[in-house]
């Protein structure tokens, strides 16, 4: 399975090394078949050292330049950070990017091999329209996404049940994700939407479910480390 934490705004340089301690020593405990990404704010990037990897939330698709506010390549080569969430819903929506500049992006990393954990989702009216329709606006998200990129992993997020504590349905995430597989020739696919400790064997034991991308219940390294070991 792969866990992966999104801390979003939330922790700071010094909370995030505190925190990747705690996590240390939950970590000899795991699976050697388990991965665990965690995806710190961009001040606390770092080499951490540990049984995880480090990824950036976001970065511009630039190696440097004049992006103001931005980090590109450069900046990330020195921490040899080589993983990228891209895609997620409150990039979508707060920071207005389109599927293209979401496609743009992808591209750019393609390019640079990174790992790709693209993130797709959809909106509760879509969801209340029913299956076809939530299908299609899925679909919709891979418009210039490569799909045989190898190093890539899909992250279907309902946004109704992103940071709502309500998760999707077993139900809903299987039927979804067995669709969703077939789009995507296969590849890993995470669910993400209030995962945590009281639902995350019920979510892993899915077919079609390969690990979870969690917000909420991540920041706190013990909750993170529960799910991980559950
Ligand atoms: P959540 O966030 O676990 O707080 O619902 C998930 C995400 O946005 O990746």
């Amino acid at each position: 399975m792969i866990f992966a934490a999104n801390f979003k705004t939330n922790h700071t340089r010094r909370s995030t090394e505190l925190y990747i301690e705690a996590l240390n020593k939950k970590l000899g405990a795991k699976k050697a078949e388990d991965k665990v990404y965690i995806f710190p704010p961009s001040t606390a990037l770092d080499d951490y050292e540990g049984e995880f990897t480090i990824g950036t939330q976001n970065a511009y698709p630039a190696h440097n330049g004049a992006y103001t506010g931005e980090i590109g390549v450069e900046q990330l080569d020195e921490f040899g950070i080589k993983t990228i969430l891209i895609g997620h819903s409150e990039r979508r929506e707060y920071m207005a990017e389109t599927q293209e500049k979401v496609a743009k992006k992808f591209t750019f990393f393609q390019e640079q091999e990174f790992k790709i954990i693209y993130c797709i989702g959809e909106p509760l009216k879509i969801r209340e329209k029913g299956f076809e329709a939530v299908m299609q606006y899925l679909i919709a998200q891979f418009e210039g996404i490569d799909l045989e990129y190898e190093n890539m992993i899909v992250a279907y997020e309902p946004i109704w049940a992103i940071g709502t504590g309500r998760s999707a349905t077993v139900e809903e995430i299987s039927t979804t994700h067995r669709a969703l597989k077939k789009v995507i020739n296969n590849k890993p696919l995470l669910y993400g939407g209030s995962a945590k400790p009281a639902n995350i064997k019920e979510i892993t034991s899915i077919a079609g479910v390969d690990g979870v991308l969690v917000g909420s219940a991540s920041l706190d390294a013990e909750s993170f480390s529960q799910m991980i070991l559950s």
